[in-house]
């Protein structure tokens, strides 16, 4: 079971002024914000950052609209991180998102869901590196990170 994980307030939500209350909430459900910074992905990191979604029919839209304003990205500490950040943030399509998740309260639509969070312990790690060398990285037990 993996400590942290990954996520990014998306550019709609951050466009709308919800980056503090969407803060406020992971907060106080418990996580320890252990990297942080805001961002504009170009378009070609915004690619490489969804790679893994290049065959799927919305990969396009996904890359524009993820590089359409800054995202607010974060490492995020906690006991069994991935799957209760999972919860917290609540389905994709924020229609069929559970009451007080995140998507539920500030989601616009499947695309402009609000956040991103990792699937997986695996790509936790991978999404990390991707935006936060470890010297950015800020851990109550040290080693947390280096892997
Ligand atoms: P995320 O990776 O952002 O945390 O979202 P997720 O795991 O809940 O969903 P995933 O299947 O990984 O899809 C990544 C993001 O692509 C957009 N999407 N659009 N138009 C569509 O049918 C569609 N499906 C997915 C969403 O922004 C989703 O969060
Ligand atoms: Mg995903």
């Amino acid at each position: 079971m993996g400590n942290f994980t990954f996520t990014m307030i998306k550019p709609r939500a951050v466009a709308k002024g919800y980056t503090g209350a969407i803060l406020d909430q992971i907060i106080k459900d418990g996580f320890r914000i252990a990297a942080m910074k805001m961002v504009l992905l170009s378009k070609s990191e915004a690619e490489a950052f969804y790679a893994v979604h290049k065959e799927r029919p919305f990969y396009g839209e996904l890359v524009d609209f993820m590089s359409s304003g800054p995202v607010v990205a974060a490492i995020l500490e906690k006991v069994n991180a991935v799957e209760d950040y999972r919860r917290l943030i609540g389905s994709t399509n924020p229609a069929q998102a559970a009451e007080g998740t995140i998507r539920r309260q500030f989601a616009e639509s499947v695309q402009a869901n609000a956040v991103h969070g990792s699937d997986s312990d695996e790509n936790a790690a991978i999404e990390s590196t991707f935006f936060f060398p470890f010297k950015e990285r800020y851990s109550v037990d040290g080693d947390l990170f280096m892997q």
